[in-house]
């Protein structure tokens, strides 16, 4: 409780309040800003608040990111959207047949210090209440010890191929950028919750570039995205730097946990509350 305490007492340190009172749902521009934001998530499932994170902060976080980027798991491979191994049972220009080369890193939730200033933002409340305002949901911190706070580690040469998330709704905040490249690219809605829509993803995945919007990213920012059901990829880094990508996770439903086949893709292990019965959000296949 303590911890929380002064969690909440320091949001000034890591929020630019002025322009962001994310404190005060009261007030005329929080209103404005969660108005903004549920209007561009009803359209196309992305809001990125600019430079909501204050410089300062940004500079510790990129601090503790680099402190504990050696940690990250790497996989360099080839996978579909799906994560999912090949099967023959479908045809061969089916989606789950496409395979992408795919490198990159996860620094899983276990990683991070005991005081972290990552770990004191993602648990905020405020930060969280805020959020769920603008997505209109009852959000819960994701369960996955794992998979709950990650870092999205890539290197020069790196890239994450096209795929969902496991979770409803990712928040991100880039504490490191790269010199280039690293843009966020998506397709908004490609399937829905009842339906993997692979004609849509089969001409994507064959070179129909028609439907792909992209967002470049600056350090501080925070990006709200409905992941579950867009494609998204980063395009590849480049440069000398090493992109760093916080990745915040919350879920709609409480004691949600990821499959234990997702789980060791990215984090190359899995814990024991993997392997019991689990609460998933949907149907889909991940
Ligand atoms: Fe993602």
């Amino acid at each position: 409780m303590i911890n929380m305490k002064i969690q909440e007492e320091n949001i000034s340190y890591f929020i630019n309040l002025d322009k962001f009172p994310i404190h005060e749902p009261q007030s005329s521009k929080y209103q404005t800003i969660v108005k903004e934001a549920r209007e561009a998530l009803d359209y196309d499932g992305c809001y990125v608040l600019k430079s909501i994170v204050n410089s300062n902060a940004i500079k510790d976080m990129q601090h503790e990111a680099s402190s504990i980027e050696s940690f990250a798991h790497y996989t360099s491979n080839k996978v579909n959207v799906y994560f999912s191994k090949d099967d023959p049972s479908y045809p061969k220009d089916h989606p789950r047949r496409f395979f992408m080369e795919r490198s990159n890193g996860f620094v899983s939730g276990d990683k991070f210090p005991e005081k972290s200033k990552i770990k004191d933002l993602y648990y905020s409340e405020i930060l969280k209440n805020f959020i769920a305002d603008c997505l209109e949901v009852k959000m819960y911190h994701y369960a996955d010890p794992l998979a709950s706070l990650t870092i999205n580690v890539n290197k020069p040469g790196d890239r994450f191929s096209w795929h969902y998330d496991t979770n409803e709704f990712t928040v991100t905040m880039l504490v490191q950028d790269c010199d280039k490249g690293g843009i966020f690219q998506y397709v908004p809605s490609i399937r829905n919750k009842d339906d993997e829509c692979y004609d849509e993803v089969q001409k994507l995945l064959h070179g129909d570039t028609s439907k792909i919007k992209e967002i470049k990213l600056n350090e501080g920012d925070l990006q709200l995205f409905k992941g579950r059901y867009a494609l998204h990829r980063a395009t590849r880094a480049e440069g000398n730097k090493t992109r760093n990508l916080v990745v915040f996770t919350y879920t709609e439903k409480e004691n949600v946990i990821g499959s234990t086949y997702r789980t060791e893709e990215l984090y190359g292990k899995t814990l024991d509350v993997h392997k019991q019965t689990k609460v998933r959000s949907d149907n889909l296949t991940d």
